[in-house]
């Protein structure tokens, strides 16, 4: 009886609740704050086994999940946002229809400055259910009284990829409990999984640099684009330049729009006053920075990847000894924690995304190029890439060594691969020419 009314209870709210201002395919361009649901190749479970052979070792690198936004984010929106809200009724000349006024009309901040930073619930549950998943592809992996050897786990110090990381931990260790500790890092030297933000040279000649991106600035069309844009907004909201700041309220009410989905995918009513060219508009302004910065661009956004690099080689080769040797005191997998910046920046080590023409003077006047370097799906929320190790029967026609790849759960080629099933040995020549034209993170950041 007790279970029918919970089952009950937790169908109505989802039903009365339902309420599509826009198309959830709006959520799809987000850039770094799309949500990872929509991207991520949830179902494939297939590709993490090959029937003649068997799996060895398993190295994971995963952006934290979903957050709130920081605390003069909240303060801000919840700040502004009840103001706009009351002009736009007030005036009533927006494109909202009466139930949807009634909506706005109801609507409050949901989040409190004190929850700066923090994952929210539908974050936490998205990477909780990734290490479950992890676990279902990978339960012959790790099947044994030494784990606390054979398992790494380590985050940077902060408090939304710690919390990532337990929460990974918890569903990976579902069925399983253990204690697993989670290894954090002093990030005033964490070159291994921090190294952008220690990096001077990476700093000074392109993050703070203002010529270095300078596809962002030379381009006015993009400016005019974005200017029909926020004319459009502002039609949308029927409130014009009189009554409010236009450029803030164009600010605040998309990253309002963004971050109701991110909390529980609610579709906000201030998604409502954006259509899907602006949407496409921003990403693709997002895209281009992002290219500079952690592309092809610069040598650097690639060298400073170089400890990082070395300790995937490392492992891999680690896994392999494991195997060979029959020593369960080696490590078989290990997981890191961190942010955007490590992993785009390391996802262009390896080729993914690589866009070298894409972002040209030809198409650059042109958002809607077919671009492979697109934020949206190489880093949403809780992005990640898994090296998993197989060794192969002897008398297959297989490689010995086999390596796949999976980004967001998807099955890659990489560069140093010459397919998708990827022999490790040419893998590890070109890991090998890779950390040869770098000593260290540390030295390559040297100005
Ligand atoms: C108002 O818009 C919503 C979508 O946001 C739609 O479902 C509803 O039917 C509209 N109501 C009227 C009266 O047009
Ligand atoms: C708002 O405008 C609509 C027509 O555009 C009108 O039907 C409605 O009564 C107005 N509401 C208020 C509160 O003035
Ligand atoms: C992590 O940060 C906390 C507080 O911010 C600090 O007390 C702790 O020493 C740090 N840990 C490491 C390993 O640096």
């Amino acid at each position: 009886m007790i279970k029918i009314f919970i089952v009950i209870f937790l169908l109505l709210p989802i039903s009365i609740e339902e309420n599509a201002f826009v198309d959830e395919s709006f959520f799809k361009y987000m850039t770094s704050k799309t949500d990872y649901n929509l991207i991520a190749n949830k179902k494939n479970f297939q590709d993490y086994s090959i029937s003649e052979c068997k799996t060895i070792g398993f190295w994971h690198l995963i952006r934290y999940s979903a957050n709130y936004p920081n605390f003069e984010e909240i303060s801000e929106m919840n700040e502004f946002l009840p103001k706009l809200r009351d002009t736009i009724i007030l005036l009533n000349q927006s494109i909202l229809n009466e139930s949807e006024l009634k909506f706005l009309n109801k609507w409050t901040p949901r989040v409190s400055p004190e929850m700066e930073n923090l994952l929210t619930d539908y974050g936490s549950e998205t990477i909780k259910s990734l290490g479950l998943r992890t676990w279902v592809r990978l339960k012959y992996l790790i099947f044994n009284t030494r784990i606390s050897k054979q398992v790494k786990i380590r985050s940077t110090n902060f408090t939304r990829t710690i919390e990532s990381a337990q929460k990974y931990v918890e569903g990976f260790f579902h069925f399983w409990p253990l204690k697993i500790n989670i290894e954090s890092s002093d990030i005033e030297n964490d070159y291994l999984i921090k190294y952008p933000d220690l990096c001077e040279k990476y700093l000074t000649y392109i993050n703070s640099n203002q010529n270095a991106c300078s596809e962002l600035l030379y381009f006015d069309f993009m400016s005019s684009k974005l200017r029909n844009s926020k004319r459009r907004f502002q039609d949308r909201l029927g409130v014009n330049s009189f009554y409010t700041n236009i450029n803030i309220a164009f600010e605040m009410a998309f990253k309002m729009c963004q971050y109701e989905y991110l909390i529980d995918k609610t579709i906000s009513i201030w998604c409502k006053f954006f259509d899907l060219e602006t949407i496409k508009l921003l990403e693709y302004k997002d895209d281009l920075k992002n290219n500079c910065k952690y592309g092809y661009k610069y040598e650097i956004s690639r060298l400073m990847t170089c400890d990082l690099v070395k300790n995937l080689l490392e492992s891999l080769k680690t896994f392999k000894r494991s195997y060979e040797t029959n020593d369960d005191t080696l490590n078989k997998f290990t997981a890191y924690f961190t942010h955007s910046s490590t992993l785009m920046s390391f996802l262009s080590s390896m080729g993914i995304g690589k866009s070298e023409d894409n972002f040209d003077y030809e198409n650059i006047l042109s958002e809607n190029i077919n671009r492979e370097f697109k934020t949206s799906s190489i880093n949403p929320t809780s992005s990640n890439i898994g090296f998993l190790l197989f060794k192969c029967d002897e008398n297959s026609k297989k490689p010995n060594y086999l390596l796949r790849v999976f980004h967001n759960e998807r099955l890659v080629k990489i560069d140093g691969c010459q397919s998708t099933d990827c022999n490790l040995n040419e893998f590890l020549n070109y890991l090998t020419f890779f950390t040869s034209t770098c000593k260290s993170t540390k030295e390559s950041c040297k100005i």
